[in-house]
């Protein structure tokens, strides 16, 4: 549980926070006491999670749409905040199955536009606006522990991700003069909107994925988005370029 209180006055943008981990995170850092902006590609869903949160606690949270695959849409949901944003969490991500072979230039330069570019996108134009306006910043990226490898039907999102937790360490290296942290969470197997259909129509497969990790349970987004809200808070103040796995022991058991 977060304590009450520890994001208070912070305005947080959670990109991709209308469903899943982002959603999770969003609840975090409400519960935590920040402003949050959800922002995503579903705008309709965005609304819906904004109305719930801010119904708890009155002005906690509203919802902007954003396509993190274009550049007008991230800076025009930077440049619409009223202060630049203490906190951004960016969650928005996937990528359509398709084995190696068959793999075709579309789907693996779609990949790269949307994990490694729309995370790039974003923590560019927002630290351009911390930095501008003289305030520190917290970016916290949900990355996957695919970008190791081996990903059957997903190589091109994985080494999608793979750049993304790259494009971690460097910007926290190039960033942190200006008092920007980057850090990134990395899950394993995470019950949300994205995998339960996945999971579903394969039988057996969430036995199998329970029995590999070491925790023995598949992960919920609240496990994930404690440690994004964590990553974000005073608490790490003195972290940052850290790849954090939340994956159920998942790391150790390979
Ligand atoms: N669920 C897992 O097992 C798991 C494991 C590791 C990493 N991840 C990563 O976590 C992140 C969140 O995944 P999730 O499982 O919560 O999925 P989800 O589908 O529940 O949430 C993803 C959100 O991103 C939004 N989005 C997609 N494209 C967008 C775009 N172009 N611009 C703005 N928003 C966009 C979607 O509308 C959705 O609300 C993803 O980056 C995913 O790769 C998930």
């Amino acid at each position: 549980m977060s304590s009450p209180g520890r994001f208070a006055g912070r305005l947080a943008v959670v990109v991709g926070g209308a469903s899943g981990i982002g959603a999770a995170a969003a609840r975090e850092l409400v519960r935590g006491g920040a402003q949050v902006v959800v922002a995503d590609l579903d705008a309709t869903r965005a609304a819906s999670l904004a109305q719930e949160l801010a119904g708890g606690t009155p002005g906690a949270a509203h919802a902007v749409a954003v396509d993190v695959r274009e550049r007008g849409s991230v800076e025009a949901l930077f440049c619409g905040l009223p202060r630049p944003a203490d906190i951004v969490v960016t969650s928005a991500g996937g990528a359509s199955r398709s084995a190696a072979f068959d793999t075709d230039e579309a789907t693996f330069a779609a990949a790269l536009q949307l994990n490694a570019g729309g995370f790039w996108r974003c923590a560019q134009v927002a630290a351009r606006a911390a930095v501008a306006a003289a305030r520190p910043l917290a970016i916290v990226h949900v990355a996957s522990s695919l970008h190791r490898g081996p990903a059957p039907g997903l190589a091109h999102f994985a080494a999608a991700k793979a750049a993304s937790v790259t494009l971690v360490r460097c910007l926290a290296q190039e960033w942190a003069a200006h008092a920007i942290r980057v850090n990134a969470v990395v899950p394993g197997p995470v019950e949300t909107p994205m995998t339960t259909p996945v999971w579903d129509a394969a039988p057996g497969l969430r036995a199998a994925i329970r029995a590999s990790l070491p925790l023995g349970r598949i992960g919920e987004p609240a496990d994930v988005a404690r440690a994004i809200a964590w990553l974000a808070s005073d608490e790490a103040a003195w972290i940052t370029g850290t790849l954090l796995p939340v994956d159920g022991g998942l790391e150790v058991a390979r």
